[in-house]
């Protein structure tokens, strides 16, 4: 039997869920696997605070570098969040000779290659199944399920707040500011939300998962990003009678030239898969050459869904790894690719202004499209919605170039057409 010495730094939800698994199912990872993972060392900056588990204090330690000294722990679980002491913590373990297992996708967007290397350099392994997803197989699936395909597109809904909000948006009919405070007076959302609602994790996540598919490190500032502070309850409405429902997507395609990526709200088809993830789900659709479209379902965040990756991790690690494609070294590409920006990429759009109810706007508006190269395939003009002279006017295009319709859209906005909101959302097209 394998037996082997686990570091646990840091002991919030998700560091408590690990040592709970662990308590728990230990015995039946060791009949699996045949490795036996024994908590060494938990360290963790507060010792005292209250936890949803009890933890032995005789397990704690203030100072994580005793557990980076200690000869006879092979296996250092990073769950402190944040990139500072994060980033130190886990180039020391590997320089110690540590394996790390680690849920934390802003460390890996922002310094995977350092710390990819960092391992190499010390024939030590980094393994972050729980950091996309939580508890969703994807990086197992990336690394060796789909090894033999050439993936050709991911769309995920990666970050569960954002999902909660615009599924309770649209289930109740609520504006964003209103749900978002419900959502963090029941936990959904952090005290400081900004980076969920932002984008920013879910651009993390779409990161890690590019380096995964496509065997390069996209640069962060490549990836454009848009949140859904600015989706708003008519917008959910309007798409609702179109057939589609409003879900912030993470999505990465291979292109000729390379992969287009962005994390940006969306319409996505009513009774598809990816429409009717709800909740604070999170769902990861993969399509590959060989194998097709595929979809992976499940919890993206919390004290157990995420903790069961980090230990699925220090298992596989614990019993002779199983990494099938390293980071970085070339991935499904031969490093070959680099990033794209979507926005400027053809594709279908939804468009609502607020106009003025004068004879003629309409008329103006579709002129200014036209001129640009952009079709228009629907229009709703709703007197419902009409508020001090304006009423809402809801398009939707034909295929269109990104770029064009930008352009339109500003000079619409310049114009004297009277129109006072001009909002346009792409219409992503993912069939079953
Ligand atoms: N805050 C994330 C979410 C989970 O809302 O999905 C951790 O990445």
């Amino acid at each position: 039997m394998n037996s082997v010495n686990i570091g646990l730094i840091g002991a919030g939800t998700v560091g408590c869920g690990v040592y709970s698994i662990l308590a728990g199912n230990s015995k039946l990872i060791e009949r699996r696997t045949g490795a036996k993972l024994r908590l060494k060392k938990i360290a963790d900056i507060d010792i005292g605070r209250k936890r949803p588990v009890r933890i032995p204090k005789r397990l704690f330690t203030a100072d994580a570098r005793e557990l980076l000294d200690d000869d006879s722990i092979s296996i250092i679980i990073e769950l402190v969040g944040g990139t500072t002491a994060a980033r130190e913590l886990v180039l020391g373990a590997l320089r110690a000779g540590k394996h790390v297992v680690t849920a934390n996708k802003a460390l890996l967007a922002g310094h995977g290659e350092e710390i990819f290397a960092e391992a190499a350099a010390n024939g030590v392994e980094v393994a972050f199944e729980a950091s996309v997803g939580g508890g969703i197989p994807i990086i197992k699936a990336l690394r060796e399920s789909y090894v033999a395909n050439s993936i050709l597109s991911m769309h995920g809904i990666m970050n569960g707040t954002c999902n909660y909000i615009l599924h309770r948006m649209s289930e109740e009919k609520r504006g964003f500011e209103e749900t978002l405070l419900m959502a963090q007076r029941e936990g959904y959302a952090e005290a400081d939300p900004s980076f969920d609602i932002d984008g920013t994790d879910a651009a993390h996540k779409l990161s890690v998962l590019i380096t995964l598919a496509w065997g390069f490190f996209p640069r962060l500032e490549d990836i454009p990003v848009e949140g859904i502070r600015n989706v708003c309850a008519a917008d959910i409405e309007f798409a609702d009678r179109l057939g589609y429902r409003i879900k912030l997507l993470a999505t990465a395609k291979m292109r000729e030239r390379g992969v287009e990526a962005g994390v940006y709200p969306a319409l996505v088809r009513k009774n598809t898969q990816l429409a009717d993830v709800g909740g604070a789900f999170n769902a990861i659709r993969v399509s590959g050459d060989a194998v097709g479209p595929t979809m992976l379902y499940g919890m993206g965040a919390g004290m157990l869904p995420t903790a069961s990756a980090v230990v699925s991790d220090a298992a596989a690690l614990a019993s002779g790894g199983g990494r099938a494609l390293p980071p970085g070294s070339g991935g499904g590409s031969g490093g070959k690719l680099s990033l794209l920006d979507p926005s400027g990429a053809a594709g279908r759009y939804y468009l609502r202004f607020r106009a003025g109810d004068v004879p003629g706007t309409l008329g103006r508006i579709t002129t200014i499209l036209g001129k640009n190269g952009i079709s228009i395939e629907s229009v709703v003009q709703e007197a419902e919605g009409a508020e001090g002279g304006e009423v809402p006017i809801v398009m939707m295009t034909r295929e269109a170039d990104g770029g064009s319709l930008r352009e339109a859209l500003g000079r619409i906005r310049r114009s004297a057409v009277p129109v006072s909101e001009a909002v346009s959302m792409r219409i992503e097209e993912i069939r079953a």
